[in-house]
This record gives structure tokens, C-alpha cells and sequence, in this order.
């Protein structure tokens, strides 16, 4: 591996587990002994089983529910969760809670009273990582105050075989690693780390079935609804086909079922997860359903407004643009990561698109949509980016005039086809880069919130402002931030809001028009 950036890390360190005593081994795993501390390992993700993408039939199966001798577990105990990284971390951090509260826990903001702390990781980039690791040196003090807490490490970074390896070492003081496979099993793995003294290890390498009806507690009037597992695109950079596993399409009547009851709950907005929500439906076997079809049925239920990411340009098809453009409650707000400008690194990155197919999708999206808002993703930097190669990304941002853009500086990740590249593209040049790129998406954006200036929108109104209590904040169908004067009643109904001041982050107006005591849905 050669890389110069800052970000360059010697990951053989962490794999070495030479100093491990096996103390004994059966079908429940194998307990080891790692610096003093008794690890039982039932099983523990690799790398190498990730990257495989078997052919084996996913089977759903139907949960019935948390088994009666666990449902007293947390009876009088608190938890806490900590969630980093993206929609699809947040709304698993939904699930557990859903299933910690059926077995008797209680919620707490409060760390030093929880008699459970999960911290729900993300692997994206290596910043994401260190702040993990950060916060286990915190906790660790709590740890050795409080002997009887239950310290868990779940999400993206407990499918990482290097920071398994890393936690087992270095961080003895854990009592509980599971991945993204098995959040199902928190039940039966809390019980374990009760019961006895090691460190317990259960995470899948392989993803699991998938299972429905768990229970989630979700809150407000939005909620994420997953339609997909895992990610089958390999895109050199990205670990998340690593933790997240092969791509894996819920049923659409559970799916749609799932919507109806959170339209009957009052929710005003759902938005449909998936690492690539494009490639919906293409692992069904037995039935010819797209996403473009799921679309088509979810845009006849009862609930104001429909959002979905992540999009894949590589699969987005006319059928999909052309029911986006019916409307209704599918906003007109599409989340689509382009990654880079120039089709020498999307090669690269095994993105598997060109710029110009890219640039060919966005002008039929614009004529199909003409005011939809277009966001992306943006990697910087990436192994041997030439000037040249980033001002083709540069020249592309300008030609879509985008509203916002997620910008990132590469960040190499252990096992991924691009941690191997040659990169001699300094740090330096990196930051520049980035700092010269988002400069001009601030500029777009506040041109595109400029062209809103005495218009009218429709805001789903959220709340009081968090920076000015007398203000109310909302959002529009296509997710930008507003605020404007009203009364706090008006919370969880949408309503015509005329904008005044459009600055770059947010959208100042007027109240115009509140229903009368319409609770839409
Ligand atoms: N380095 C930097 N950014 C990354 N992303 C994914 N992997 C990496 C990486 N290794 C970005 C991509 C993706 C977003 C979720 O995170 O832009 O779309
Ligand atoms: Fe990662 Fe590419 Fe899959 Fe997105 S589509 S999750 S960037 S591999």
C-alpha cells in the first residue's frame, strides 16, 4: 500500500492476535484470553466472507415478538444510545430502542446513571472511526466506576474485522460487539453479557435473512422506512458493501404495510431507505416489482410526502423518472451522488457510469421535473485526482446547479479495492480542493435559495427554532429549512409560507395560510 495522505494507516497492527490464548472452544464459539480479559467469541466478521456474494434465497421471517424470559431483563434499568453516520444507523438505533423497551428498559439522556450504553457506529470514513474510538477512552472511566454498566459496540465498524481485532487489544472493557446482521439477537446477546464475565462477540460476516415485524420506537411526525439491505455495487472506495452485505429487497406488501400503518399514526413524511434504492426489487426471484413500481403504489396511500436515498445514477430509469413526475406526495427532491465530474476516476471508482450519462440524467430529470431540487455526494481527492480531473467535478457542479452537496475528503478504508491505489495527491492540495469546491456550492445554493424570494411554499412546520424560540422552523417538500413567525400549535401540519430573506443555510417568510385544524395524513 502506498498513500501519503494523512489518512494512511498500517492496519496489520490490529490483525495480530498472536498474543491470544485459545482457553476453549465449542459449538457456542471459542473463548479466548487477550491481554487478561476472557473474550467469547461466537463469531467474528472477515473480510474476506464480506466480499462474497452467495446465491443462496433470502428468506423473510415473521418475529414474534421478544421471548417471554427476556422480557423482564431491563425491568427498573436505563439505557443510552449514542448514533453516528447515516439514516440507515439512525434507523436501526430505532429498532434497538424498540426492542430494549419491550424487555422492560427505560431510555436516558443521563450516561452516568444507564445500566446499558450502546454506541451505534459508522465505517464511512476514518474521522467517523476516531470519534468512536474517542468515546470508548471516555467511557472507560465509567466503566471502571460502575463494573455492572453493559458496554456495547454495534453498526458499520463492528463488521470490520480490524476494529474488532483493535477493540479486543486495546479497549478490554467492552462487554458486547454486534454487527449489522444480528441486531435482532440484542435480546439474547444483552442476556449473555449479563450472565457472564467476558467480552461477547457476535458478529455475522454474512448477512442474515430478513427479519420483520421487530419492534421500533420511533418519534415525531417522520419516519424512515426500509426497503433494502446491503449494497451489491463494490464502488472502490465504499466499505458498506463490506458491513452491510448483499443487496436484499424487503417483500413490497411488507413494505407497503409497514407505510399504511404509519399513514394511520399520523406520520407526515416517510422516507425510503436504502444504501441503493435504485436496485429495489432486482433480487426478487418469483416477481417483476421495481422501484419504480413501489413508488407507484406508495404514491396512492394517504400520507403527505415521500422521500427516499440513496439514489444510484447507474440505475435510475425512465419508469422511475416518470412516475417521480406524477407528483403527489413524491417531492420533488432528488438526492443523487455523482462522487466526481470526470469519467477517468468514476472508472476508478467503479461507479460505473460517465459523466455524460450522468449529465444525460440530470437534463431528463430536469425536463420530466422542472423545479426539482438536486443534491449529491462529492468525494475529493480520491487516489491520483489531477487538477484537471477536479476541475472537471468543479465544472460539472455548475452545469447541474445544485442546492446543496455532502463533500467529502477521501478517506482510504481497510479492505476496499482503493486503499490500494497509488495516491500522491498531498493533504494540502486535498483540503484546498475541498475548500475551493464547497465555496462554489455556496454560491449555487444561495443562488437557487434566491430564485424562492416572494414565492410561496408549502412547510411542514417541526417546532420552535433551536436558535430563536420566537420563530417557527419547518421544512419544505423539498427538505430546505424555513423559518417564520407562528403560533407553536401549528407543529406537525404543513402550511403556505411566503419567503422574504433566502440566505444560504435557511429561508426566512411569512405565514400566509395555516389549515384550520387539518392534521393531513
Ligand atoms: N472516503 C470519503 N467519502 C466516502 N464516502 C463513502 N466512502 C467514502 C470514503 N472512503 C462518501 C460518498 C458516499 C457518502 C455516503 O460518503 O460520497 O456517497
Ligand atoms: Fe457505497 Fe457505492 Fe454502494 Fe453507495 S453505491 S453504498 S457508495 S458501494
Amino acid at each position: 500500500m502506498s498513500n501519503n495522505t494523512k489518512d494512511s494507516k498500517d492496519y496489520s497492527k490490529y490483525f495480530d492476535m498472536s498474543g491470544a490464548k485459545v482457553i476453549r472452544e465449542d459449538e457456542q464459539g471459542k473463548i479466548i484470553r487477550v491481554n487478561g480479559r476472557d473474550i467469547h467469541i461466537v463469531s467474528q466478521p472477515s473480510y474476506k466472507d464480506e466480499k462474497r456474494r452467495g446465491k443462496e434465497e433470502i428468506q423473510v421471517h415473521y418475529e414474534t415478538g421478544i421471548p417471554d424470559e427476556l422480557k423482564d431483563l431491563g425491568r427498573g434499568k436505563t439505557y443510552n444510545i449514542t448514533t453516528y453516520g447515516c439514516q440507515m444507523n439512525e434507523h436501526d438505533t430505532e429498532v434497538i430502542r424498540g426492542m430494549l423497551e419491550a424487555m422492560g428498559y427505560t431510555g436516558t439522556e443521563d450516561r452516568n446513571s444507564a445500566d446499558v450504553i450502546l454506541l451505534n457506529t459508522c465505517a464511512i470514513r476514518e474521522n467517523a472511526e476516531d470519534k468512536v474510538f474517542g468515546e470508548l477512552g471516555h467511557l472507560k472511566h465509567l466503566k471502571l466506576e460502575k463494573p455492572s454498566l453493559i458496554l456495547g459496540v454495534c453498526g458499520c465498524m463492528s463488521q470490520e474485522e480490524s476494529v474488532v481485532s483493535r477493540i479486543m487489544q486495546k479497549h478490554a472493557f467492552v462487554d458486547l460487539i454486534f454487527g449489522t446482521h444480528n441486531i435482532h439477537r440484542l435480546p439474547h446477546l444483552l442476556k449473555d453479557a449479563y450472565f457472564s464475565k467476558e467480552m461477547v462477540v457476535e458478529v455475522w460476516s454474512k448477512e442474515g435473512d430478513i427479519i420483520e415485524n421487530l419492534p421500533k420506537k420511533r418519534e415525531g411526525m417522520k419516519g424512515w422506512v426500509n426497503i433494502m439491505y446491503g449494497c451489491d455495487k463494490f464502488c472502490t472506495y465504499c466499505i458498506v458493501p463490506y458491513t452491510r452485505g448483499k443487496e436484499r429487497s424487503r417483500r413490497p406488501q411488507d413494505v407497503l404495510a409497514e407505510i399504511r400503518d404509519l399513514a394511520r399514526q399520523g406520520f407526515q413524511e416517510i422516507t425510503l431507505l436504502g444504501q441503493n434504492v435504485n436496485a429495489y426489487g432486482k433480487d426478487f426471484e418469483d416477481l417483476n416489482y421495481s422501484f419504480a413500481d413501489l413508488l407507484a403504489d406508495v404514491h396512492k396511500i394517504d400520507i403527505p410526502r415521500i422521500r427516499f436515498t440513496t439514489s444510484h445514477p447507474r440505475d435510475f430509469d425512465d419508469p422511475l423518472i416518470d412516475v417521480l413526475a406524477k407528483r403527489g406526495n413524491l417531492v420533488e427532491h432528488i438526492h443523487l451522488p455523482v462522487q466526481s465530474g470526470s469519467t477517468e476516476v468514476l472508472k476508478k471508482m467503479s461507479r460505473k457510469y460517465s459523466r455524460e450519462h450522468y449529465l444525460e440524467l440530470v437534463r431528463k430529470i430536469k425536463q420530466a421535473i422542472p423545479d426539482v431540487v438536486l443534491t449529491t455526494d462529492i468525494i475529493v481527492g480520491f487516489p491520483g485526482e489531477t487538477e484537471a480531473q477536479f476541475e472537471e467535478t468543479m465544472s460539472l457542479v455548475r452545469e447541474v446547479r445544485y442546492d446543496s452537496a455532502y463533500t467529502f475528503i477521501y478517506s482510504p478504508r481497510a479492505g476496499t479495492p482503493a486503499a490500494e491505489m497509488e495516491d500522491n495527491v498531498p493533504a494540502e492540495v486535498k483540503r484546498a480542493r475541498l475548500a475551493r469546491l464547497n465555496e462554489l456550492l455556496n454560491e449555487i445554493g444561495r443562488e437557487r435559495n434566491e430564485e424562492l424570494r416572494g414565492r410561496l411554499v408549502e412547510v411542514l412546520v417541526e417546532g420552535e427554532s433551536k436558535t430563536n424560540a420566537e420563530m417557527l422552523s419547518g421544512r419544505t417538500r423539498t427538505n430546505k429549512l424555513v423559518h417564520f413567525q407562528g403560533d407553536v400549535a401549528l407543529t406537525g401540519q404543513r402550511v403556505e409560507v411566503r419567503i422574504t430573506e433566502p440566505q444560504t443555510w435557511v429561508l426566512k417568510g411569512e405565514l400566509v395560510h395555516a389549515p384550520e385544524r387539518a392534521n393531513a395524513g
